[in-house]
């Protein structure tokens, strides 16, 4: 490049020229002597500003242009040009030199004591509520047992949380005072905050050919509030239709999903009769509460029963083919039970303190190998 300049000093042989490729090369030799002094990122930044910046020394030159005579303008342009070429190469030079230097530099003095424990930082401060993690330990035990999940809405069509479970239309359970009710629509028909989780049962009857095994948890709403109760709280159904399903099924079903939830040998259960509209016979489930440390108690756990003819053909299954039974639990009250949480609002006002002292840490996360609630 100096050759070139040279050639083009001979060439155009005139004082001013002359003076000015001079110029240009001493200039040159002075940023490359500054970008070779520049010892961090910072000075050589600073030298790139000097030299390329808009009032930089290089970009003054290419201003100047414009006041030489028009046959040397080329020429003077293009030696600007070489320079402003080779000063940006030897800045990006200095620039990867020198940050290899920092990047060496930091390894040498950032070291990390693997051997240190760990830090509590944010996963260990965060909980899973008590009754997230019991929905995953009671999904574990179901899946364990062939069940798949299913879901439905949460806003759900009067059809399927009350007709197709043959809830006739004067049931108490439809009264305004225990449901809550949208605005009705145009053609009258209204939806409701699902008052269970048993429409989840047609809605899988509808959409599947049997065997079906499934359990379908969520949130459910009822307009009630006190101590033991909440306007929402959380449900899980189970349902299993087959052609040969019979009450046996039901009974060993909730007795082994009772011994892996409270993770005991075995669990006293009483069944007593009782009625729902879409089971025949029904069942209520009570547990003897020696299995939670208090013995000579029965504590009521869920509803349970044979699915209904009707509800079977309601979903259009021949019930002379096909039965199953149902359940549904309420999940708040199991987890208090298990968990020896005393009052259900706790359970939803979200106080961290609380969470502190009931919540899991995210990485215990239930399994039957290694523990449900370890
Ligand atoms: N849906 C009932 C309730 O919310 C609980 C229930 C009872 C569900 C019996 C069932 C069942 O599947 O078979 O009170």
């Amino acid at each position: 490049m100096l050759g070139y300049d040279r050639q083009l000093g001979r060439s155009n042989p005139t004082y001013g020229f002359r003076m000015q490729t001079d110029d240009l090369k001493s200039l040159e030799s002075i940023l490359l002597a500054e970008i070779a002094a520049s010892g961090d990122l910072a000075a050589i930044e600073a030298v790139r500003v000097a030299a390329l910046g808009k009032k930089g020394r290089v970009s003054e030159l290419m201003q100047k242009l414009g006041s030489l005579p028009a046959d040397q303008r080329k020429a003077f342009g293009a030696a600007v040009n070489i320079l402003k070429s080779t000063v940006t190469a030897a800045l990006e030079q200095r620039k990867t030199t020198l940050e290899a230097g920092a990047l060496t530099a930091r390894l040498a003095t950032e070291r990390a004591d693997i051997t240190l424990p760990v830090r509590p930082g944010p996963l260990a401060e965060g909980r899973i509520h008590p009754v997230s993690q019991v929905f995953d330990e009671i999904i574990e035990i179901f899946a364990d047992m062939g069940f798949s999940v299913a879901e439905g809405p949460d806003i759900e069509t009067d059809d399927l949380n009350f007709t197709k479970l043959n809830i006739p239309p004067d049931h108490p359970s439809r009264q305004d005072h225990d449901t809550f009710y949208l605005r009705p629509k145009a053609d009258g028909s209204r939806m409701v905050l699902r008052t269970h989780t048993s429409p989840v049962q047609i809605r899988t009857m509808l959409s599947q050919k049997p065997p079906i095994r499934i359990i379908a948890p969520g949130r459910v709403y009822r307009s009630d509030s006190d101590q033991t109760h909440t306007p929402m709280f959380h449900q899980i159904e189970g349902l299993v239709i087959d052609e040969a399903t019979h009450m046996g099924h039901l009974k060993w079903c909730l007795a082994e999903f009772c011994k892996a939830f409270f993770e005991v040998d075995d669990v006293k259960m009483r069944f007593r009769s009782s009625h729902f509209p879409f089971t025949e016979p029904g069942m209520e489930v009570d547990i003897d509460a020696s299995a939670i440390g208090k013995p000579g108690k029965w504590l009521e756990i869920l509803g349970s029963g044979m699915v209904h003819p009707k509800v079977l053909a309601n979903c259009g299954l021949d019930p002379e083919k096909y039965q199953g039974f149902a359940f549904g639990m309420g999940l708040d009250r199991i987890a208090m039970l298990k968990y020896g949480i005393p009052d259900l609002r706790d359970v939803f006002a979200g106080d961290v303190r609380w969470m502190r002292h009931y919540g899991f840490l995210p990485f215990d996360i239930p399994t039957l190998a290694g523990g449900l609630s370890s």
